[in-house]
């Protein structure tokens, strides 16, 4: 067996080591329990790379494995959806039809488009079709759609519509990373199992007014406990995490350092390599895993466990409250890499600087808007107070303007806060925990845990028009965590 280090670090040395924020009891992973024998083929997700096509959603009654059954919804007869791939620059005609007898709209996650192409809950239509145009104008990076009706976004993205939506440019091409079979899109989403084995989405009043809906199985690419096959060699893998309101703090097996290159909006300006990483809800995370190191053996990716710190003075409601699926923070194994002993990979150089970056100088802000997180007893969570309305405007801000967002989690449970039609930076978190890797990137969506103010700092480009921002538990934005926000 030929062994080579694929990942040869040109920058690693440098003090870019993320030390890990969670350091939870010392519970190792060969102490969780084994779950799963990882009967299921790992599911690759099929592309579209026209300009113009279709985007259709229709009931389904689909077969995840044996002994598991969706009856859902897919898009274009497939879960997860579709993979969009297509070069910065593209002008796209998406036409989106809806047949699933309920009213819906798509958003696209972290896309920066008009505002009547941004999939505002108030463009929903309860049948035919909208017609989407837009040109992707921003960096490539791994984004992600998904339906966006108000109060029932949780519904549908469960049972099976959401799928990536890849951007390419000449940036990241000329980093010549990992490509073809070494670029996995790995979705990852838990769901509850009935006894008969039928996926099922039945959130209870305090599920929506507190934890989120918390599933028992987590699937991967819609498949539980599946295996993929690959070469001990190095790959990309485009984390998202489509879970309703499940956070991961993903790890390998046996501690097996990674890469972390891309978040939410694209590239690092420099890799991290960490052990573990945790993923809100809504997140993405490009990682680089040099599986050399396990040749001619396996290792399973996991998410091990980790604390949510407890907010106001009601300790440990969130789990005395609600969820019957696994508390928040427990540990999971969710899918096996099966790795061979032979590849004709070249060795990669992973360079200092992935990409040039930019960020709005703190002393460049016109102002700074605080964003109030709290549960009001007979409400659940709000924003400033208030459960969302259609048609109120939230948060006005001029066009071309620089902000400071300060998320103040005032709860008990974690929410990670999402804001359309923007980018933007995390400046600080309050307490000890530091940012995370994916945070020295571009981000739209980030995790706010209880008793947590999180600064973040954007520019608002995008068109003029109505948007929202919300929290990405689905639960919560679906019970009113969402508030307008219009772009002047
Ligand atoms: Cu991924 Cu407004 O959502
Ligand atoms: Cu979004
Ligand atoms: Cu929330």
């Amino acid at each position: 067996m030929k062994r080579k280090q694929f990942l040869r670090s040109v920058g690693l040395g440098t003090g870019v080591l993320a030390m890990s924020p969670w350091l939870t009891s010392c519970l190792s992973v060969s102490e969780t329990e084994p779950q799963g024998d990882f009967k299921n083929k790992l599911p690759l997700p099929g592309e579209i790379s026209e300009r113009s096509f279709d985007l259709s959603a229709a009931p389904a009654e689909i077969q995840l494995s044996e002994s598991i059954n969706l009856s859902g919804f897919q898009f274009n007869n497939t879960v997860p959806g579709p993979t969009i791939r297509h070069t910065r620059g593209s002008e796209l005609n998406i036409r989106f039809n809806n047949d699933i007898g309920q009213e819906s709209i798509i958003h696209w996650h972290g896309l920066i488009v008009p505002p009547e192409m941004d999939g505002h809950p108030r463009d929903v239509i309860s049948s035919g079709t909208y017609n989407y145009h837009f040109r992707l104008d921003q960096r490539a990076g791994t984004y992600w759609y998904h339906p966006h009706p108000h109060r029932i976004t949780g519904e549908q993205v469960y049972r099976g519509l959401a799928g990536f939506f890849i951007i390419e440019d000449e940036e990241e091409k000329d980093l010549n990373l990992p490509g073809g079979d070494y670029e996995i899109p790995l979705v990852i989403q838990d769901r509850r199992i009935s006894e008969t084995g039928q996926i099922i989405y039945n959130p209870s009043r305090p599920e929506r007014m507190m934890t989120g809906f918390l599933g028992d199985t987590i699937l991967v690419n819609g498949a539980p406990f599946p295996y993929h096959e690959v070469e001990p060699g190095l790959y990309r893998l485009r984390i998202l995490n489509g879970s309703n309101a499940r956070i991961y703090n993903l790890a390998f097996q046996n501690d097996l350092p990674f890469t972390v290159i891309g978040t939410d909006g694209g590239l690092l300006p420099e890799a991290i390599e960490t052990s573990e990483l945790l993923m809100a809800p809504g997140e993405r995370a490009d990682i680089l895993i040099d599986l050399s190191n396990v040749a001619n053996s396996t290792t399973q990716l996991i998410s091990k466990p980790f604390d949510v710190p407890s907010g106001g003075g009601m300790m440990g409601m969130q789990n005395m409250m609600g969820s019957d699926g696994p508390e928040q923070g427990a540990a999971f194994t969710l899918m096996e890499f099966r790795v061979g002993d032979t590849t004709n990979q070249d060795v990669f150089d992973l360079p200092d600087r992935l990409a040039e970056v930019s960020f709005p100088n703190e002393s460049s802000a016109d102002r700074t808007r605080q964003i109030l997180l709290s549960m009001e007893m007979m409400s659940g969570h709000t924003i400033n107070g208030r459960l969302f309305e259609m048609e109120r405007v939230d948060e006005r801000v001029a066009q071309g303007s620089t902000e400071i967002w300060e998320f103040v989690n005032n709860s008990n449970v974690p929410h990670p806060m999402h804001v359309h039609a923007v980018q933007f930076k995390v400046l600080d978190r309050s307490g000890t925990r530091g940012l995370i890797p994916t945070e020295s990137g571009w981000k739209d969506t980030v995790l706010v845990m209880p008793g947590e103010t999180v600064r973040t700092i954007m520019k608002f480009d995008a068109q003029k028009g109505m948007y929202v921002f919300h929290c990405h538990n689905l639960e919560h934005e679906d019970n009113g965590m969402m508030a307008n926000l219009e772009i002047v």
